[in-house]
């Protein structure tokens, strides 16, 4: 698409969306494929070994303008922490092909915020048609989306979100405060089911500043305030295999014998988690020492569940890309997307530890891990 009907199209876009935010409050979630409908197969290599990615191509003009009518899309990704990370990053790949009429600059940020910024300004020279942005962390990005805004390149948002500027057209992505609420309400209902009284927790959290950090550690602590529980530590492993380690390793010498839940906020911490607590003769899963409360739900993790050692493991859907796919192809064709657009989210734990529990008044329903479940998991 050209520069100056995209410009055009990108301007009626936002003078319709200022219109309709000022009007009316966020619309509601839309719907999009459970991960589950959409899986992927599973990486091969570790999430923390994946290569990076390609590096965006230099500042072209003649590029943007001889992409062979296909649509240019710039993809700022956060890095390649996880197993998440991994999938979402094949989602986009596979939607944004050129098979599918996309031309691709895709960025690893490496979790670089600076990194990031770079990455968008690049798009912006580029040209391209359309920027999508995995924000790294929540805030600092009023500048950046102005001169997307300036250069008239509609901005998507996926997965975490931006909080201190509103220059996007979409955000496409899970709840992450609703996730944190789920993992604490559920710890009570199993807690109580149990007949555990007391909850001396630790928490291993993601990245700071990050927006899936900030949603799942304040849904968490909500809960845990409400029922007096004892949150003894909260730090950071950054979403990594590695930090999740440390973390840990550091938790078992200093509360030794104190804790009886460790909440890591995603599967790989957790994996690191495990693996500080086998050498600290710590036992984990129902029926030990300790309960390990995890989210993504991403294949290994859901290996995980069914081995009795993550006893709940709480869905961070990675597969939105067909959902801003949906977006580009709104803008391509004149329409206003939503602003706001979650993506589904399940619930996993083995059969004897699935218990009732509601979030916000509104019931919640769990999926028994099976063999067939895990195969179906991204
Ligand atoms: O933003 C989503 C989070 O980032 C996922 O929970 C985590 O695995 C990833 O690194």
């Amino acid at each position: 698409m050209k520069k100056k009907v995209l410009a055009a199209i990108m301007a009626a876009a936002m003078v319709a969306l200022t219109a309709c935010a000022a009007a009316a409050p966020a619309a509601p979630a839309a719907e999009a494929p459970a991960a589950t409908e959409e899986a992927a197969p599973a990486e091969e290599a570790p999430a923390e070994e994946a290569a990076p990615a390609e590096e965006a191509a230099p500042a072209d003009d003649a590029a943007a303008e001889d992409a062979g009518g296909l649509i240019k899309v710039g993809f700022a990704q956060v890095g390649h922490e996880s197993d998440w990370r991994t999938a979402s990053t094949k989602s986009c790949q596979d939607v944004f092909s050129t098979e599918n009429g996309y031309d691709l600059s895709f960025v690893d940020c490496d979790n670089d915020e600076a990194a990031q910024k770079e990455a968008v300004r690049s798009f912006i020279e580029q040209g391209v048609d359309y920027i999508i942005i995995d924000p790294i962390i929540a805030t600092g990005w009023d500048t950046v989306l102005t001169e997307c805004e300036d250069a008239g390149i509609p901005v998507i948002v996926i997965d975490r979100t931006i909080d201190d500027s509103d220059k996007y057209v979409s955000w496409v992505g899970s709840d992450f405060l609703t996730e944190g609420k789920a993992a604490a309400e559920w710890l009570k209902a199993y807690a109580d089911a149990q007949g555990i009284k007391e909850v001396n927790a630790l928490i291993i959290q993601g990245t700071i500043g990050s927006s899936a950090q900030i949603g799942r550690t304040d849904g968490f602590q909500e809960i845990a305030d409400r029922e007096g529980w004892t949150v003894l530590d909260k730090q950071t492993g950054d979403f990594t295999e590695a930090g999740g380690q440390e973390v840990m390793e550091s938790y078992c010498k200093s509360y030794a014998g104190k804790f009886n839940v460790v909440v890591c906020e995603n599967d790989n911490e957790a994996f690191g988690a495990m693996t500080a607590m086998d050498n600290a003769g710590v036992t984990y899963g129902p029926g030990n020492d300790v309960i390990l409360i995890s989210y993504d739900a991403c294949t290994a993790g859901l290996e995980d569940v069914k081995a009795g050692k993550i006893t709940a493991d709480f869905e961070c859907n990675p597969l939105a890309a067909p959902t801003v796919e949906g977006v580009i192809k709104t803008l391509e064709s004149g329409g206003t997307p939503e602003k706001e657009i979650l993506v589904p989210d399940n619930w996993y734990a083995l059969k004897d530890q699935i218990v009732d529990f509601s979030v916000d008044g509104n019931a919640q329903s769990m999926i028994e891990v099976t063999d067939d479940v895990i195969a179906a998991q991204y």
